[in-house]
């Protein structure tokens, strides 16, 4: 079958379609239909069926005979390790770590934060949870305790569990400093948090509430895989909006691993026993994705890398885990590259490995500029595969079926929807523009299964950010077109949302923390692009009359406030003080054009400026700190 016949078969007839590919999992009991359709436009899948997430990522491969295969490979360049865990090891460790959580209480529903390193362990405590049906919500580590206090507010864990540090290239990240400030700050209180105590760093714990992630397992009685509904919450994991409070994406346990499972073998072209590596965070959603549930249920070996691409220790890391592990397919964010094409633009270090296993790479998080895809084309003579897709869809929209047929590539777009995925150009009347035309890209009602059904405890919420602006479509929030042949091009975000190395970020949540500074009167904060990151978020800061502290020393104060707030992946440390900001006649910030000329873009003043003689003004501030650059 060709990826179009496979697509038409998704549309004409999805419940044949999903029905078919929810074969490819384990269940207790079947689903008696895939889509539930009664609380349209709230839609769900594979509602009545009843399984277990855990059974499915571990324990299935163990009873097919499949024990003494790889589950994950931790490679550390950080500590200089590499650890290797089967598949029935994993179920081991996974079954005691769930039994002992058990002990403690923790049941079906409960919530459980994580808040840990690119270890194995943050896995193995994601898979504990599926195990329990308890509801995961993985906290990426380079967010700041209030923004970590934010999440426990909003999701009220039972159970915190946490790594005692992290590891950063020349720190050590100290997790439960982190965690006892967010504790203290946070209105809910967990009954008990674990600490899994790295060699790094041996955290203090507190007696009562804090436990040793293996002490606490001595003794308790493995736990077995608790059946849950198909449309049981598996996780929840927060992501950046307009505002600083971050949504709770929620992920139903039946269409996400249905969904992974058929994209493992027919996106991403991988066979069960295979490689694959996601050289992301099990923070983001391509964590959880696909370097925990995907690659798992699918049954290949998952790599844990702790490194960065470049300088651990060099920019040839990535070539040698691929060798070094027979990695087949390599999933990374584009800014990897091009940090990898910045310190060896010839790309040396790759001719010093045997990189035959690497059959293709695929890149989603951010655009992928073209450059960046050729020089990976070139150095490494693998398709390079752009698809594109959000946290709340969980996988992608669109990309190139690898292993369906491989479609011809035209760089500069993910190519065509995945199936079950309508996706329209519309206008801002709703109304779909032709092919060719920009508009905001939207995706028609229902999403197919694994994509986000609602956002936790904030139905309204959901309604009113996805759904409300085009009746009867799941709103992107991303901007693009659709070109005469079927491919989709990704061209901006319509709301505030900033995309700084492939990280996702909220712009009002920035402003949120700068207006908190004494000194500051009102503010903004724009993303300007980066050649290493995409983007970076640079505040303007307009000062309270009479203010006594020195701008540059308000400046400084705020970045460090972002650092300590939102956390120092915001990466704030651009900001510059100005009198005033440029505004519509109705006093909306026109932020589109302080991109533009900090940009240094050529652009029209618009029409309906307050005062143009303040963009002289911004232009002027911009040059004392190098901008345009
Ligand atoms: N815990 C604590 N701090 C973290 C962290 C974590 N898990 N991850 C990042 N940080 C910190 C970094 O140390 C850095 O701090 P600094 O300001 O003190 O230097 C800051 O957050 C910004 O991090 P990052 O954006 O990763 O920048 P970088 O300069 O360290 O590295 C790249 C740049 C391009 C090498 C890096 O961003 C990268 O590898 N990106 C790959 C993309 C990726 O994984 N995307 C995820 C979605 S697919
Ligand atoms: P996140 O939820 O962190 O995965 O971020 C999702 C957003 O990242 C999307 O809405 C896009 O704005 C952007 N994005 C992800 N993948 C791509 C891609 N392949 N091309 C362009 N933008 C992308």
């Amino acid at each position: 079958m060709r990826y179009a016949d496979i697509y038409d078969r998704a549309k004409t007839d999805p419940e044949a379609f999903w029905m078919e590919a929810a074969e490819g999992v384990d269940w207790v009991s079947r689903p008696s239909r895939a889509l539930s359709d009664e609380k349209a436009p709230l839609y769900e899948w594979f509602a009545d069926g009843m399984l277990n997430g855990c059974w499915n990522a571990v324990d299935r491969h163990v009873a097919a005979g499949h024990g003494d295969r790889l589950a994950i490979i931790h490679d550390s360049p950080l500590t200089g390790t590499v650890h290797k865990i089967t598949y029935a090891e994993l179920q081991a460790r996974v079954a005691s770590l769930a039994g002992a959580l058990r002990a403690k209480g923790v049941e079906k529903g409960d919530r459980v934060i994580i808040y840990m390193p690119m270890v194995p362990e943050a896995l193995e405590a994601m898979l504990a949870c599926a195990r329990l049906g308890a509801v995961h919500s993985v906290v990426f580590g380079g967010f700041a305790a209030n923004e970590l206090a934010v999440r426990i507010d909003d999701c009220a864990p039972k159970c915190i569990i946490a790594a005692s540090c992290g590891l950063e290239p020349g720190r050590v990240v100290h997790y439960k400093p982190l965690l006892d400030g967010a504790l203290e700050i946070a209105a809910h209180k967990p009954e008990f948090c674990v600490i899994f105590q790295r060699e790094q760093e041996v955290a203090h714990l507190e007696e009562g509430r804090d436990h040793d992630w293996h002490a606490f397992q001595y003794g308790v009685e493995p736990a077995d895989c608790v059946p849950v509904e198909g449309n049981h919450p598996a996780y929840i994991l927060y992501t950046s909006g307009t505002t600083g409070q971050p949504k709770g994406v929620v992920r139903h346990t039946g269409g996400h691993l249905v969904a992974l499972n058929w994209s493992m073998r027919n996106l991403y072209g991988m066979n069960p026993g295979e490689v694959f590596w996601a050289a992301s965070d099990v923070g983001w959603v391509v964590g959880h994705s696909y370097i925990c549930y995907a690659p798992l249920t699918f049954g290949c070996t998952t790599i844990v890398f702790e490194g960065k691409p470049v300088g651990t220790p060099d920019a040839g890391t990535f070539w040698r885990v691929i060798r070094d592990h027979g990695v087949k397919c390599l999933f990374t964010a584009p800014t990897a590259f091009r940090a990898i094409k910045r310190d060896d633009p010839k790309g040396v270090l790759v001719g010093d490995y045997d990189l035959s296993c690497l059959e293709s790479l695929f890149l989603a998080g951010e655009r992928a500029d073209p450059d960046t895809i050729v020089w990976a084309q070139d150095k490494l003579g693998v398709p390079v595969i752009d698809h594109w897709w959000q946290t709340e869809t969980g996988w992608a929209i669109a990309g190139n079926p690898l292993g369906i047929e491989q479609l011809p590539v035209k760089i500069g777009s993910p190519s065509v929807p995945m199936p079950g995925y309508d996706v329209q150009i519309l206008d801002e009347a709703g109304h779909p523009v032709k092919p060719g035309e920009l508009g905001a890209i939207a995706v028609k009602l229902p999403l197919p299964p694994g994509t986000l059904p609602t956002l936790w405890n904030a139905e309204a919420r959901f309604r009113k950010a996805y759904l409300e602006h085009f009746p009867g479509y799941y709103e992107t929030g991303d901007a693009g077109m659709i070109d005469e042949d079927g491919y989709l091009y990704i061209m901006a975000r319509t709301d505030d949302v900033i995309n700084v190395a492939g990280h996702r970020l909220s712009t009002g949540a920035m402003e949120e923390v700068l207006a908190s500074h004494p000194d500051v009167a009102e503010c903004a904060v724009i993303g300007v692009s980066d050649t290493l990151k995409g983007q970076l978020p640079m505040g303007f800061l307009c000062l309270n009359k009479g203010a006594e502290t020195a701008p540059e020393q308000v400046v400084k104060e705020c970045v460090k406030l972002v650092r300590d707030r939102i956390g120092p992946v915001a990466a704030f440390k651009l900001a510059v003080v100005v009198d005033r900001l440029p505004k519509t006649r109705s006093g909306k910030i026109l932020r589109a054009t302080m991109v533009k000329i900090a940009d240094g873009e050529s652009f029209k003043t618009p029409a309906t400026i307050d005062d143009p003689a303040i963009l002289d003004e911004i232009r002027a501030a911009l040059a004392t700190i190098g901008y345009p650059a």
